[in-house]
């Protein structure tokens, strides 16, 4: 019989792969350790790309019950990140610490949460000491206000010894069918002497001429699920908050951008449109029926293709919190992919 040959980490591992043959070929694998890993988002895409995670973490257990559902074969640790202090060896880390500080708080709570989590990520580097790291957070960071939190990670990370880049990704622009852009982290051994390069786009944006396939669409996505999955959205009335802004586009655009909290998740294409009255004021453009995107339908916008499963004890709200919280797979593969030969 012949050999199999070694999955390789630019080599993408097929839709449905991850289970016997992934397990066959997992110690030719390069290791990841996962911080902040939520449902799995990035970590689905790591091991598309072809790394093997030795652990994953998240504080919350609802995100861990949610991960070990789809990649039981990962070693979750349910945990503070701050009380975790031993991690495996492993050539690769990767952490998406959360963002709320930057989305919506001022500029205490970001120094509060940004603070504390960087720097933990930071200690789980100088202990493991990867060969290369990646770090995804809200494109906010760039903002003024938060700059100065933008350079000292930048600086954290150069002191910790490590050749850092950054880029803000468009997710629409490696497949994935909504507007999405986040901040990427890279950072390679400096000891290694290598440079990181952002991957090339994969997909046009809307409108855009070019020569790459379309971004996919909201009916690319989910054209193919029932229409009113009832119980799977959230029904609950529209707001006055909810209706301040446009919150719907049609099948053939791509989703605006898949939040955490159930009540914000943009409308369904099956929905009127809206039509805007005045500022912060929209109404339906005509009657029937409305809904907001399902949980399920949000993991798809997200770049879940292989449909997420849910364990039956974790609740609708729940659900779309850890599926909004997520990085798209498609974009984290992405990145992973790039890294360069040095593992
Ligand atoms: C942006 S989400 C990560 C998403 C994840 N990488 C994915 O792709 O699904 C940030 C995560 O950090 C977790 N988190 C927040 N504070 C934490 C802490 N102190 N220790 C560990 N995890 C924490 C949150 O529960 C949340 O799941």
């Amino acid at each position: 019989m012949a050999e199999r040959s070694p999955l390789k980490r630019n080599q993408l591992i097929p839709a449905g792969y991850k289970t016997r043959k992934y397990l066959e070929q997992i110690s030719e694998m390069p290791t990841a350790v996962s911080l902040f890993s939520g449902c799995g988002g990035s970590d689905a895409g790591l091991i598309k790309s072809g790394f093997e995670i030795l652990m994953a973490s998240d504080i919350n257990d609802f995100a861990g019950k949610v991960y070990s559902k789809n990649m039981p074969e990962v070693d979750f640790v349910v945990s503070d990140i701050k009380k975790i202090k031993s991690f495996p060896r492993a050539d690769l880390l990767v952490g998406c610490y959360p963002c709320q500080g930057f989305s919506n708080g001022g500029l205490r709570e970001a120094e509060r949460g940004i603070n504390y989590l960087y720097q933990e990520f930071n200690r789980a580097l100088q202990i493991i000491k990867p060969k290369a790291f990646i770090v995804e957070n809200v494109s906010g960071m760039r903002r003024s206000n938060f700059i100065h939190l933008f350079d000292s990670q930048l600086k954290t990370f150069a002191e910790s010894g490590y050749k850092v880049v950054w880029k803000v990704l468009d997710a629409r622009e490696y497949g994935v069918p909504q507007e999405r852009t986040r901040l990427f982290f890279v950072g390679i051994r400096s000891d290694l002497d290598v440079d990181y390069e952002f991957p090339n786009p994969t997909h046009a944006l809307p409108g855009e001429l070019s020569p790459l396939p379309p971004c996919p669409t909201i009916r690319d996505a989910i054209g193919d699920m029932d229409e009113w999955p009832e119980g799977e959205f959230d029904a609950q009335p529209f707001h006055w908050y909810y209706m301040s802004r446009n919150r719907y586009r049609g099948w053939n655009e791509t989703s605006r951008t898949i939040v955490a909290n159930s009540r914000h998740i943009s409308l369904h294409p099956v929905s009127p449109p809206l039509k805007r009255i005045t500022t912060d004021e929209w109404v339906f453009a005509h009657d029937g029926p409305a809904r907001r995107f399902s949980y399920r339908e949000a993991a798809r916008l997200q770049g879940f293709y292989n449909d997420l499963k849910f364990p039956d004890e974790i609740g609708l709200k729940s659900r779309y919190r850890v599926v909004g919280n997520a990085v798209p797979p498609p974009l984290f593969a992405a990145v992973a992919g790039a890294l360069p030969d040095i593992f």
